[in-house]
C-alpha cells in the first residue's frame, strides 16, 4: 500500500539521487510577501531565487510543501480537490529545463524503482500558444522520445496550460501536465485531460517558468530559464493504490471515520468538506503566527473554514461540538511529519472550540432567520445576507451557498453596498485604532506612545518580521504592548530590545510627521497593521529615521530624547500566538 509517507520519501530519495538538496516545507504564512494570504505553492517562497537571487542550496531543490488555496473551495467534496494540500515539487534555477524536467517526471512516474504506473495510461498536455508565448512543440517532442503518442499528447489555451505568477506579477510561464486514466468510462464525447469527472486524475505539473508578468501585464523573458514543479501527494496516493477519490486514503481516512461515526444523517460530501476544511485549520493554527479566526484576511478564511465545515456537520446531523474531535484525528495523523501539530496542539484545540462555541450560539438562531427570510422573499436582499452576516456571524460566502441550495439567488451588489455603508459609520469609530489606543494626550503618554513605537521596530528586529502589532493600551503608569509571537521571547531576547529602544532614545532622533495614502505609506516601507478597508484617504507616517516607521495619528514627542529611560518590566502570553509586554518610562 502506498501512503503519503512512503510517497514523499520515494520522491525526495529519487531526487536527491538527481543531485537535488532537499529544503523544508516553507511556512503556509508567507513570510516576506503580504500580497497573498497563504503559501499557494511550492514555488511561491522560491519568488527571489526564479528571479535570479543564488539560492543558498544551488540551482537544484526539490521538497514537500504545505500549501493552501481557496479558489477551488467550491470544487471540495470531489474526488481531489483540496483547499489544503501537500505538494511535492522539484525546481531547477536557471539550471537543467524542459528536456530534462519531462525526462525526471517520466523515469519517476513509470520506472518500477520509483512509481511503476503504466505509461500507457498517462496522458499530458502542453501550452498551445497565444500572443505572449509560442507553442510548446519542444515539450511535446521530448514526450513522444518518452514513448507517449501524439493521440496522448493534448494542446491547451493558458488557462488550462500557463501557470503562474502566484500574486499579481512575477515569474510564470507555460506548463505540461501528467495525468492518470483510472479506466473509467469517459463521462461523455467532451471528456479529456481536465475533465472533473474522475476519469483523468492530474497528478503532476512541470512549469517552465522563463516569463516574468510585468505590471503592466507584459511577459518579459527572465534572466534565467527555471523549472517549477507540483505533484498534489493526496491525489497521487490515491492513484497509486486505485482508489477513486483522496478520502479513502490513509491521509483523510481516520477523520473521515470520526465524521460518519458522529453523524446521524450520512452524506459524503459534507463529511468530505469537513475533513477538507479542518485539516486546512489545523495546519494553519499550528503555524502558531498568531493567526486567529477574525473578520479579516487570514484569519476570515480561518472563520469560513471552520463555520463552514459547523454548518455541514449540522446538515449531518452533528449534535453539539465536534470540531475538536475532527481535529485530533488530523493532529495523531500528521504530527510524525509536522511536529508543530504536537507542539501547537493546545491552540489549535482552544482556537477551534472558541469559535465553535462563538458560532454555535448564533447558528440555530440565523438559520431560523433564514428561513423567515426565504419563506418571504425569492431573491436573498443585500440588507439581509448583511444581517446575517453582521448578527448571525454568516460568511457571505456560507449565505450564498444556503442560497444557491434552495435554488434562490442573492444580490451580491448590493449586500457590498450595505457593507460599505457599515464601514464608512465603522470608520469614525476606528479612529481609536490609529492611535493605537493613547489613552490621553498628556506629556507622558505622547512619550509613551513614541516608546511603542520604538518597541514595536525592535522586537521585529530582535523577533522576526512576523512580528506585529496587535494591541496597545496606554495609561500614566505604563505602556502595554501586544504583538504575534509563537513562543515566549527569551531574557535575552527582551535585553536586546531594551536595548534598541533605549540607544534610539539616547540619539536624540528628531521625529517626522507626513501626510500620504496608505498604499504610498506602505510603498515606503511603513508598518501598517490594521484593516486597509477601514482607512481614511490620507494617513499621518511617523518617521524615526534610523529606527522606525509607522503609520499612526499621532501624537509623538518631537525628539526621542524627551522619552526618558525605557524599561520592560512584564513579557506574557495572553492568547494563541500572541504576547503582551508591559514597559514603564524611568
Ligand atoms: N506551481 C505549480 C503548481 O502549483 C507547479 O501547479
Amino acid at each position: 500500500m502506498w501512503t503519503g509517507k512512503k510517497l514523499v520519501k520515494a520522491y525526495l530519495d529519487f531526487f536527491r539521487e538527481k543531485k537535488h538538496a532537499i529544503i523544508p516545507s516553507a511556512s503556509l504564512i508567507p513570510e516576506h510577501d503580504p500580497t497573498v494570504l497563504f503559501t499557494t505553492a511550492g514555488m511561491h517562497p522560491l519568488v527571489p531565487f526564479l528571479l535570479g537571487q543564488p539560492h543558498p542550496e544551488g540551482k537544484r531543490l526539490a521538497n514537500n510543501q504545505k500549501c493552501l488555496r481557496t479558489d477551488d473551495i467550491g470544487e471540495v467534496g470531489d474526488a481531489s480537490h483540496h483547499t489544503f494540500f501537500f505538494m511535492l515539487g522539484n525546481w531547477s534555477l536557471g539550471d537543467y529545463f524542459k528536456k530534462e524536467a519531462i525526462e525526471f517526471s517520466f523515469e519517476f512516474l513509470t520506472s518500477k524503482k520509483w512509481l511503476g504506473l503504466d505509461k500507457e495510461r498517462i496522458s499530458v498536455s502542453c501550452f498551445a500558444g497565444d500572443k505572449d508565448a509560442p507553442r510548446d512543440e519542444e515539450s511535446a517532442r521530448h514526450w513522444e522520445k518518452m514513448g507517449i503518442p501524439k493521440e496522448r499528447i493534448y494542446f491547451f489555451p493558458k488557462k488550462d496550460n500557463w501557470w503562474g505568477p502566484a500574486g499579481k506579477t512575477g515569474p510564470c510561464g507555460p506548463d505540461t501536465e501528467m495525468f492518470y486514466d483510472t479506466g473509467k468510462e469517459k463521462c461523455g464525447k467532451g471528456c479529456k485531460p481536465g475533465c472533473s469527472c474522475g476519469k483523468y486524475f492530474e497528478i503532476w505539473n512541470d512549469v517552465f517558468m522563463e516569463y516574468n508578468k510585468t505590471a503592466s501585464g507584459k511577459y518579459e523573458k527572465l534572466r534565467q530559464q527555471n523549472v517549477d514543479t507540483g505533484m498534489g501527494v493526496e491525489r497521487t496516493v490515491a492513484v497509486l493504490n486505485g482508489l477513486p477519490n483522496d478520502y479513502e486514503t490513509e491521509l483523510f481516512k481516520p477523520m473521515m471515520g470520526k465524521v460518519r461515526e458522529l453523524s446521524k444523517n450520512y452524506n459524503e460530501k459534507s463529511a468530505r468538506i469537513i475533513c477538507d476544511h479542518l485539516r486546512a485549520v489545523v495546519f494553519v493554527l499550528a503555524e502558531g503566527k498568531g493567526i486567529v479566526p477574525s473578520n479579516v484576511e487570514q484569519g476570515y478564511v480561518l472563520r469560513r473554514l471552520i463555520r463552514r465545515s459547523i454548518r455541514h456537520g449540522r446538515l449531518l446531523g452533528i449534535k453539539g461540538n465536534f470540531c475538536r474531535e475532527i481535529a485530533k484525528k488530523v493532529i495523531e495523523t500528521y504530527a510524525d511529519e509536522w511536529p508543530e501539530l504536537k507542539k501547537n496542539s493546545g491552540i489549535v484545540l482552544r482556537e477551534l472550540e472558541a469559535e465553535e462555541e462563538k458560532f454555535g450560539r448564533v447558528l440555530s438562531q440565523g438559520v431560523k432567520m433564514f428561513e423567515k427570510i426565504l419563506g418571504r422573499e425569492k431573491e436573498i436582499s443585500g440588507k439581509d445576507a448583511f444581517l446575517l452576516y453582521q448578527s448571525f456571524g454568516f460568511p457571505l460566502e456560507m449565505t450564498v451557498e444556503i442560497a444557491k441550495e434552495r435554488g434562490l439567488k442573492i444580490d451580491r451588489k448590493a449586500f457590498e453596498k450595505e457593507f460599505e455603508k457599515h464601514q464608512k459609520i465603522s470608520r469614525q469609530a476606528t479612529v481609536g485604532k490609529f492611535k493605537s489606543g493613547l489613552a490621553d494626550n498628556s506629556e507622558v503618554a505622547i512619550r509613551m506612545h513614541t516608546a511603542t513605537h520604538l518597541l514595536h521596530a525592535a522586537l521585529r528586529k530582535v523577533l522576526g518580521e512576523h512580528v506585529q502589532q496587535k494591541g496597545s493600551n496606554i495609561t500614566p503608569e505604563r505602556l502595554r504592548f501586544d504583538f504575534s509571537n509563537p513562543e515566549k521571547v527569551t531574557k535575552e531576547q527582551l535585553e536586546k530590545v531594551e536595548k534598541l529602544v533605549n540607544d534610539a532614545i539616547k540619539k536624540g532622533i528628531t521625529v517626522k510627521r507626513e501626510e500620504m495614502t496608505l498604499e504610498e505609506a506602505r510603498k515606503r516601507g511603513a508598518l501598517a497593521f490594521f484593516d486597509s478597508k477601514y482607512v481614511p484617504e490620507k494617513v499621518s507616517v511617523y518617521t524615526i529615521p534610523g529606527a522606525s516607521k509607522e503609520v499612526c495619528a499621532g501624537p509623538h514627542v518631537k525628539n526621542t530624547k524627551e522619552i526618558g529611560k525605557f524599561k520592560i518590566v512584564k513579557e506574557e502570553a495572553i492568547s494563541a500566538g500572541v504576547r503582551r509586554i508591559k514597559a514603564v518610562l524611568e
